[in-house]
């Protein structure tokens, strides 16, 4: 018998990096915001002084019969892997058979478990826009062709068919309306890309927002997936519920692969509570929707931050005249959070999300300080 030094020891021989994947050695993280508190304590402010307006999600949170649902759902039982009760519900208010939902740990999880199914060499993904297509694309060892995006960012039909031809791409991710650029996508450039012979996902993450819907297109599709989300209308973002809708033959063949329990049982209760109670919340989402125009009225007559049309609960703002770093970091210091973009294909810009008015005037007061 060894003893437990022995044994130690032992382990500290095995060679690591021998048994892991080296194409990941290089693997560039998805840079997801900082949690809160860690913030709250990197800027000395409490956490409730905070300004959050830097990944999307509803300030209003969701409604208190959701969270006393959640709470009251039953812990120590696994969760329904058939997702019965989630899928009906979700199916009900999509206006779809309960056979083409498949629910997930978020939007997210259900882009892994498409990316694991089709395991395709390429993946087509018109660029700027969510950079998670991208970080489990690579985990899956497809390749992630990023196609830019025309400069109002519509889409590049013509380049997209030529590199999903080129690449063997057989899964396009489409955004609609697109974070962090907030357009919705084009119907006509939709069609034009249904006949290729890959999946095309459509991801509604922000529908609720503006947009219409492009489900009805998928009774004559059967390659058109459409993702959708609980994190961003029903303001579940921290308990991770996200959907897909498709033909009910890929629905099948999803159902088959995700994770048996991969929507926990809290976030079952507050999805379908969030459901039953959408009419009440809808008030909110018109709120952040003027909210949204407002703040991008108000920051654009600064004079030096130039908003994007935005169909989603964030606007996007090219920023001039100074990095947009130091504007994210000047008001990062003054206690509210934004994201910034400075890459090639989305060269000094600021994203700010939507938030209640009194979040938008603390939003107001920073950026004032900031004034050349
Ligand atoms: C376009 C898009 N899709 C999906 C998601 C993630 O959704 P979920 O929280 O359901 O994983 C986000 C979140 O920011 C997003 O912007």
């Amino acid at each position: 018998m060894p003893t437990p030094s022995n044994a130690a020891s032992r382990a500290a021989d095995v060679d690591l990096r021998a048994l892991l994947r080296p194409d990941l050695d290089n693997l560039e993280e998805y840079v997801p915001v900082k949690p809160l508190h860690v913030l709250a304590d990197e800027i000395g402010v409490p956490v409730d002084r905070i300004v959050k307006l830097d990944a999307n999600e509803n300030p209003y949170g969701p409604h208190p019969a959701v969270r006393e649902a959640a709470a009251r759902a039953a812990f120590h039982i696994y969760p329904d892997p058939g997702q019965a009760r989630l899928r009906a519900a979700i199916a009900r208010y999509a206006g779809v058979d309960p056979s083409q939902v498949v629910a997930g740990s978020g939007a997210d999880d259900i882009i892994d478990v498409l990316i694991r199914l089709v395991a395709p060499p390429a993946v087509v993904i018109p660029a700027p826009t969510f950079g998670m297509y991208r970080f489990l694309a690579k985990i899956m060892r497809a390749q992630p062709i990023e196609v830019a995006r025309r400069p109002n960012f519509d889409l590049d039909v013509v380049a997209i068919r030529q590199a999903a031809a080129q690449h063997e791409a057989r899964i396009v991710f489409l955004t609609h309306p697109n974070n962090p650029t907030g357009n919705p996508l084009n119907r006509a450039e939709l069609e034009a890309l249904l006949d290729l012979p890959a999946l095309i996902v459509v991801d509604e993450a922000y529908i609720e927002f503006g947009g219409d819907t492009v489900v009805p297109l998928i009774a004559r599709h059967e390659n058109l997936v459409v993702l959708r989300t609980f994190s961003k209308w029903a303001g579940l973002a921290g308990l991770r519920v996200g959907y897909s809708i498709s033909s009910p033959a890929l629905a099948q063949h999803m159902m088959a692969l995700k994770q048996p329990y991969n929507v926990n049982v809290a976030g079952e209760a507050a999805a379908l509570a969030a459901l039953e109670h959408r009419a009440e919340t809808a008030k909110n989402l018109a709120a952040l929707v003027a909210e949204r125009d407002r703040m991008a009225r108000l920051v654009a007559a600064l004079g030096w931050l130039e908003p994007y049309p935005s169909a989603a609960n964030f606007v996007l703002f090219a920023v001039r005249g100074r990095p947009a770093r130091a504007v994210a970091e000047a008001l990062r210091r003054r206690g509210v959070l934004i994201r910034y973009y400075d890459r090639p294909d989305l060269q000094n810009c600021i994203r700010i999300s939507a938030g209640r008015p009194a979040d938008t005037d603390a939003l107001l007061n920073a950026l004032q300080e900031l004034q050349p």
